[in-house]
Parts: C-alpha cells; sequence; structure tokens
C-alpha cells in the first residue's frame, strides 16, 4: 500500500529535481532600470518574445512590439500595460515576411521615435510554417527580414550608443548549413522546412558574428542567443500525427516562456558584457556555437548575399 503512495511522490520529486536543475535553466539576476531607454522587439505578441518584453517593461522602458497581426499585437499590448504598470508599451505593425512591411516599419519607427537602445530580433516561425510561393518563408522571417530590420534600425542604435542587438537564433543551428545556391529557394514538407529552419538560425548566429566585427568602435554591440527548449506557440505547425508525442513531452521537458526569455534579457541588460559582443549565448552564459556558426568568411559572405536579397548592394 505505501509503495503506492511512495511512487508517484517519488517520480514528482524526482521531476522537480529534474526540471528546476536541468530544465528550467539560469535566471536573470540584475535588476537594471531601463528608464528612458527605447527597445523594439520582434513577435512580441507571444511566447518568449511577449515574456522578454513584460520583463523589460517592469524596468520602465519603452517598448514597443512589432508585431504582424494588429489584433494580437495590441491585446499583448494591453496585458503588458496591466501586469507591468507600465504605459509606455506601444503596438507597431511589421511582418518580416514583407521586404516593403519592414521598410513601412522602419520609416514608421524613425519618424516617432527618436532613439533605439535596444533592438530584439525574436520573431520566428518554426519548421512547418505556411510555404510562400517564390521564396523560403521560414528563411525570409528568421532571418532576410530581420537583416534588413537591423540595417534600417542601424544608425538610430549608432545615435543612441551605447545600445545593442539582441538576435535569437537556437541550437538548431547545429544541424543548419549555409548553402548559398539554395538558401532562399522554397521548400516543400516538414523535413524541408525544418532544415530550412536550422539554416536560418545558423544565419542568426552569422549575422550576429558579422555585425559586430562591422561594429567594431560604435559601441552598438550584438548577441546572439539560445533560449533554451521552450514550451511555446513555435510548434504550432506539427503535424497532427505527431502532436499526441510531442505536446506531453513539450508540456514535461521544455520551458515556460519566462524561462525561455531569461537569455535574451540578460543579454539585453547585463552590463559588462560588451567584449563578447558578436557571441552565442546560452542560459546567461557565453557559449561556442557549433564549428559551421564561427566561420568568418562564410558569415561575409551571408551579409553580402542578404545584402543582395534586401535589395541594398550596388
Ligand atoms: N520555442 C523554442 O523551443 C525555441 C528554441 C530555440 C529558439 N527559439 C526562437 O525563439 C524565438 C521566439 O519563438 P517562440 O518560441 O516564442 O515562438 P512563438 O510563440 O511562435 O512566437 C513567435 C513570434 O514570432 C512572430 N512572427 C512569426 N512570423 C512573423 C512575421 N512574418 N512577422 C512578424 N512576426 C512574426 C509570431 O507572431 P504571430 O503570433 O502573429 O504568429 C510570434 O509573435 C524564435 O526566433 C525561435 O526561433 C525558440
Ligand atoms: C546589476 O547591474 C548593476 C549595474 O547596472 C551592477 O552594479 C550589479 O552588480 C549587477 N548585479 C548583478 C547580480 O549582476
Ligand atoms: C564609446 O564609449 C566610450 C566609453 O563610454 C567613449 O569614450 C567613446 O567615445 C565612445 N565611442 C563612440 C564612437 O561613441
Amino acid at each position: 500500500m505505501a509503495i503506492v503512495l511512495l511512487l508517484p511522490g517519488l517520480l514528482l520529486g524526482l521531476y522537480a529535481l529534474l526540471y528546476y536543475n536541468c530544465l528550467q535553466g539560469a535566471k536573470c539576476q540584475n535588476q537594471s532600470s531601463l528608464r528612458g531607454k527605447t527597445i523594439v522587439i520582434t513577435g512580441g505578441n507571444t511566447g518568449i518574445g511577449k515574456m522578454t518584453a513584460l520583463d523589460l517593461a517592469r524596468r520602465r522602458a519603452r517598448v514597443i512590439l512589432a508585431c504582424r497581426s494588429r489584433a494580437k499585437g495590441e491585446a499583448a499590448v494591453y496585458d503588458i500595460r496591466r501586469e507591468s504598470g507600465n504605459n509606455e508599451v506601444l503596438f507597431m505593425s511589421l511582418d518580416l515576411a514583407s521586404l516593403d512591411s519592414v521598410r513601412a516599419f522602419a520609416e514608421t519607427f524613425l519618424k516617432s521615435e527618436p532613439r533605439l537602445d535596444i533592438l530584439i530580433n525574436n520573431a520566428g516561425v518554426g519548421a512547418g510554417g505556411r510555404r510562400k510561393d517564390g521564396f523560403n518563408l521560414v528563411f525570409q522571417v528568421n532571418h532576410v527580414g530581420h537583416f534588413l530590420l537591423t540595417h534600417l534600425l542601424l544608425d538610430r542604435l549608432k545615435l543612441s550608443a551605447p545600445s545593442r542587438v539582441v538576435i535569437v537564433a537556437s541550437s538548431a543551428h547545429q544541424a543548419g548549413k549555409i548553402d548559398f545556391e539554395n538558401l532562399h529557394k522554397p521548400v516543400e514538407g516538414m523535413l524541408q522546412n525544418f532544415q530550412a529552419y536550422c539554416n536560418s538560425k545558423l544565419a542568426n548566429i552569422l549575422h550576429a558574428r558579422e555585425l559586430a566585427n562591422r561594429l567594431e568602435g560604435t559601441n552598438v554591440t550584438c548577441y546572439a542567443v539560445h533560449p533554451g527548449f521552450v514550451n511555446s506557440e513555435l510548434f504550432r505547425y506539427i503535424p497532427s500525427w505527431l502532436r499526441p508525442l510531442f505536446v506531453p513531452i513539450s508540456w514535461l521537458f521544455f520551458r515556460d516562456p519566462t524561462d525561455g526569455a531569461q537569455t535574451s534579457i540578460y543579454c539585453a541588460t547585463q552590463e559588462g558584457i560588451e567584449m563578447f559582443s558578436g557571441r552565442y549565448f546560452v542560459d546567461c552564459r557565453v557559449r561556442d556555437p557549433w564549428p559551421q556558426a564561427h566561420d568568418d568568411a562564410v558569415a561575409q559572405k551571408l551579409w553580402e548575399v542578404s545584402e543582395r536579397m534586401v535589395g541594398l548592394a550596388t
């Protein structure tokens, strides 16, 4: 009889130990104030982005949620204002799948906001994101759109220096490859989409690396982040036959979005990490990414190719 009671208790205890020691990850310890600072966060309406925005709003920053859906963006503004007591939380429309939308966002932002202290490239589509004709949606949203956005906002970041760019990448870069011929071609099916996701996350880390090189001496620094595995909406497109397996795993073994936001918050706020500009952070610590993510020649070529993709190169 006793064993019947003991066993679930023991399992629960073991699970709690596992969760708090291994799965939850590090907390950003610093509670520094961000009063007077302006922050743009892409995809701030849900998941990791929303929890990052909430934390920064609690630190009294002016927080702009750059989201593709007005309804979802404004609902998040309402929640974050209410929970943080900070009314300087705003929605601005940005669809990273469209370069015109990125340009329109930048124009509106630059006209209405005199400074930009922290840009957080957080939005992302998961492996099953719906296909868009003519180009690869996952790569477009996760890398190309953010590349143009960062470019257009860079002068404002420089004017507001010391300032930062935080790029939310992923450990999925491990399976990523930069194949310059096929990078932006449309893909079909789950596996190809997953490959595109990994490639885009590798591109995120290479982007941070090359950006840091180009920003040397400007007091604008940048950081790539792996948030951990997080129970968010990122996996909304996984095929239905995978759900019965995937849903329990993500509930049990993935972090909640608040824990998943910690490394983004850390890279946005922690003083003294400027010497790690261009590096990759996991659990609020600098880490070496996989070898393909520290190839400077590829990073430089990716920069040039990205410039051509967004129509910047002459
Ligand atoms: N979850 C994980 O385990 C995990 C692991 C490693 C890295 N990451 C990275 O963490 C970041 C945040 O993901 P998450 O887990 O919080 O996922 P999420 O809950 O799905 O949030 C993604 C956000 O990106 C936005 N977004 C998608 N497409 C967009 C577009 N075309 N234009 C503008 N915004 C767009 C979404 O807006 P809508 O709500 O309108 O769709 C949403 O706000 C991503 O870069 C992801 O790659 C996540
Ligand atoms: C947080 O940052 C402040 C400066 O902004 C610094 O004095 C303090 O030591 C930091 N605390 C931690 C725990 O890193
Ligand atoms: C960068 O910051 C340092 C220290 O605050 C300052 O001395 C230097 O002039 C700044 N450089 C630029 C380009 O703003």
